[in-house]
Parts: structure tokens; sequence; C-alpha cells
């Protein structure tokens, strides 16, 4: 069976766009690897969130994976800091992790950019962290964004670089797993392209049917097609988008004849129709959301077991990696 690990960070809800993007793949793959899914709250400090709120989004996310259907039964699912063999996995890669290289990733950068008063040394090995992560289970694939690409191609150079040293076949070369053709990305609602959290275009899992009839009333339309089988704009295929993952191929081919034949005044229809099957596609997962958050000991009991699990596989490597990096001599442990 292949290893699959991934990390979430635990920053803010869950929307439509992570659901058809991320979530639906990971459910798909906890049926055939062996994966390793977790929440990155180490990673999440390199910006010091408030330490009222950061577990507070921890139970969040949480509870928003198992209630789309991440199973703990089937997926070992983690919260990164449950796990201090990967603290002291990090320490020990850390010494074969070069500040030039470092210095050089794109999202170092990027965020040394953008917060000029924080560049913090965990902020400069964020990527060596990441390599912990996904070492540590020894994986295979590792589903990730395109922009997390340098971090896998990084943790690949770090596993080659230690089997290298240390004369040993020992490490894996993970590869990044997009799901190609698979891949729905899903339109924001202002026609601006990605749903994102920082687009503020967002239709969240959480949010209410109220809410959900508001953000699609407001989606950016226009007049009408303006003749017989014209080129749908951005923002029209976008709302066409969404209606493909969680409507009918009936009302999908029924709107699409209406844009062809050339006819208006039916975007308040299909506005209509949007909300009801977006609602009808998020309402029961927000009521899963909803019982599995207040359900403590559920989450208590999936988290000291994910842990558990998690802390086998991550025990025995860092036992090897002691041992091939001569850390042997010492009181009995
Ligand atoms: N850096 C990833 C992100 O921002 C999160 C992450 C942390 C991760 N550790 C990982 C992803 C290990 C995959 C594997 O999305």
């Amino acid at each position: 069976m292949e290893i699959v690990v991934s990390g979430i960070r635990p920053t803010g809800n869950l929307h439509l766009g992570n659901y058809y993007g991320a979530l639906v793949n990971f459910i798909k793959m906890q049926e055939e690897n062996k994966c390793f899914f977790f929440i990155a709250d180490w990673h999440s400090l390199t910006t010091h969130p408030d330490p009222d709120r950061l577990p507070i989004n921890v139970k969040n996310v949480l509870s928003e994976y198992l209630a789309c259907g991440l199973d703990p039964e089937k997926a070992t699912v983690y919260i990164q800091s449950d796990v201090p063999e990967i603290a002291e996995l990090y320490l020990l890669l850390n010494m074969h992790a070069y500040l030039g290289e470092l210095e050089k990733t794109v999202s170092f950068k990027e965020k040394a950019r953008q917060n000029p008063n924080n560049v913090n040394a965990g902020l400069l090995t964020y990527p060596v962290l990441m390599a912990t992560d996904i070492l540590i289970h020894h994986a295979d694939y590792v589903p990730v964004g395109k922009d997390q690409e340098q971090h896998l191609e990084m943790t690949r150079n770090y596993a080659a670089r230690f089997n290298y040293k240390y004369g040993v076949e020992y490490f894996k070369q993970p590869t990044a797993y997009n799901f190609g053709k698979e891949l729905i990305k899903i339109p924001g609602l202002d026609g601006s392209g990605k749903m994102g959290k920082s687009e503020g275009n967002c239709i969240y899992l959480t949010d209410s049917p109220k809410d959900i009839e508001n953000k699609v009333k407001k989606a950016l339309t226009d007049n009408g097609p303006e003749g017989i089988n014209t080129p749908k704009p951005d923002y029209i295929e976008n709302l066409f988008t969404i209606l493909k993952v969680v409507s009918t191929p009936e009302v999908v081919a029924y709107y699409d004849n209406l844009w062809n034949t050339g006819e208006t005044k039916w975007y308040g229809k299909l506005k209509k129709q949007l909300a009801e099957d977006i609602i009808r596609t998020t309402s029961p997962i927000r009521e899963r959301i909803d019982s599995i958050k207040n359900d403590d000991a559920y989450l208590q009991q999936v988290t000291k077991e994910g842990a558990a699990k998690a802390r086998e596989t991550a025990g025995k490597t860092l036992r090897e990696v002691r041992e091939m990096m001569g850390l042997s001599f010492h009181s009995a442990r």
C-alpha cells in the first residue's frame, strides 16, 4: 500500500473550493492508501496566532474534515503537536538544511516581504518542518496544491542529501500529487477566478442557507447573452461551473440551452436553483460539523488514537535516524 501524507494549516473555515478541490480526493485516497492527514498547528505558529484562538481553529478544522468524510478508522488523523518525534527529527534535519537554499524559497521571500517585522527562524525553516512531516512516515505521495511544489522539491533534496551523507537508501523520494483532470477548480462568486479565503468570494461549508442565498444573489451577472450561441463571459461560466458540481446534468443542460438560445431574464431563476442545490449539498455537512464540534469526547478520542498511531511510525523513523547520525551512546532510554 502506498503512503500518503498531507497537512492542513488550522486557519479559517473550509469552503466549497477546498471541498471539491482537495477534500473529496483525500476521502478517495483513504480507501486505497495508508494515509496520514494532520493539522499543522506548529506551522501556523510562524505568524503568531492568538493563543486563545488557535485551539478553536484546530477544533474547527478537525471537525470540518471529519464531517466531510475523513475517516479515522481508515486514515491516521492527528494534530502535529501531539507527535513530539516530529520536533526532534526536525532538529536533526535542520543540521542538513542550508541558509542559502532556505532564503531562496519563494514562500519565505513572500512572507518576509509581507511581514518584514516577523522574519523568524521558524519561518525560515518552515520547509524543513514540512519535509519532516513527510519523511517521518516515508510518504510516496503528498496531495498538495501548486503553491507547495517547491517545498516538495526541497523535501526530496533533504531525503537525497541524508541518504548520501550517511550512505544509506533510507528516505524515499515523495512526489507531489495533483489530482490532474479530476481536480475541479471552484471559481469565486465575483467573477475573479478561484474561490479563496483571501479573495472574500467564498461559500463556506458552515454558511447557513440564508448566507448562501445572499451570496449567490450577489454574484456578478449582466443583461444576458447578446445573441445566439455566444461564448459565456467568465463570471457567467463560473456560475455554470459551480452548477455542474452541485446540480444534475439535466438542470445544467436546461440553463445552457437558455443561454444558447439568447434568451434573457432568467438569471434570477438560475441563482435560485444554484443556491438551492448548494444548500442541498452543504446542509448535511454543516449539520455534521455542528454535531461533531459539540462532541468533545469523540474529538478527544480521535486525536488521541490518531496521535498514538502516528507516533508508532514516527518513533520508529526517529530511532533509526538517531542511530544513523551517531546519537547512539547515551543512558538507556
Ligand atoms: N505547508 C502546507 C500548506 O501550507 C501545510 C503542510 C504542512 C503540509 N506540512 C505538510 C502539506 C506536509 C503536506 C505535507 O498548505
